[in-house]
């Protein structure tokens, strides 16, 4: 099993499109076991986004990024990290495909609605500086209809 950060950025928020990215996970059989409506501060985006802190777009990543609310979630599954990336697709939402997250509500490689770690050791981390207080367990019993037992 793993759990993997996925955030709804606030173009997704605005943008009415909480319920359908939620409802994508929930539908593909993934366990949320951490979600909150938060405005992340100055000091957790640049911690997230520290490996970007050279690029020319850092600044606007940041200034986009505290433009206004967020969802933070944690999503639990097998191989929940590549699942979650696979659904979520390619940055650039206008060449993402559709059927992906990003390409069917995306037209922009900066406002692409959604992050989603992008593997073990970046997920870990995420984890820990998006949810400090950690996440949630608890049986769902759908999950027994998602994967074969055998
Ligand atoms: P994300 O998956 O959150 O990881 C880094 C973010 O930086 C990315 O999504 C985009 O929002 C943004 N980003 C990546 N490349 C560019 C770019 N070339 N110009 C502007 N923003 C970018």
């Amino acid at each position: 099993m793993e759990t993997t950060l996925v955030l709804v950025k606030p173009d997704g928020v605005q943008r009415g499109r909480i319920g359908t990215i939620v409802a994508r996970f929930e539908a593909k059989g993934l366990k949320l076991v951490g979600m909150k409506l938060m405005r992340p501060d100055r000091k957790l985006l640049e911690t997230h986004y520290a490996v970007h802190s050279a690029r020319p777009f850092f600044g606007s990543l940041l200034k986009f990024m505290s433009a206004g609310p967020v969802v933070a979630m944690a999503l639990a599954g097998e191989g929940a990290i590549g699942v979650v990336r696979t659904l979520v697709g390619p940055t650039n939402g206008a060449e993402a495909a559709p059927g992906t997250i990003r390409g069917d509500y995306g037209m922009s490689k900066s406002f692409n609605l959604i992050h989603a770690s992008d593997g073990a050791e970046t997920a870990t981390s995420e984890l820990a500086l998006w949810f400090p207080e950690g996440t949630l367990d608890y049986d769902l019993a759908s999950l027994g209809w998602v994967y074969d037992p055998e």
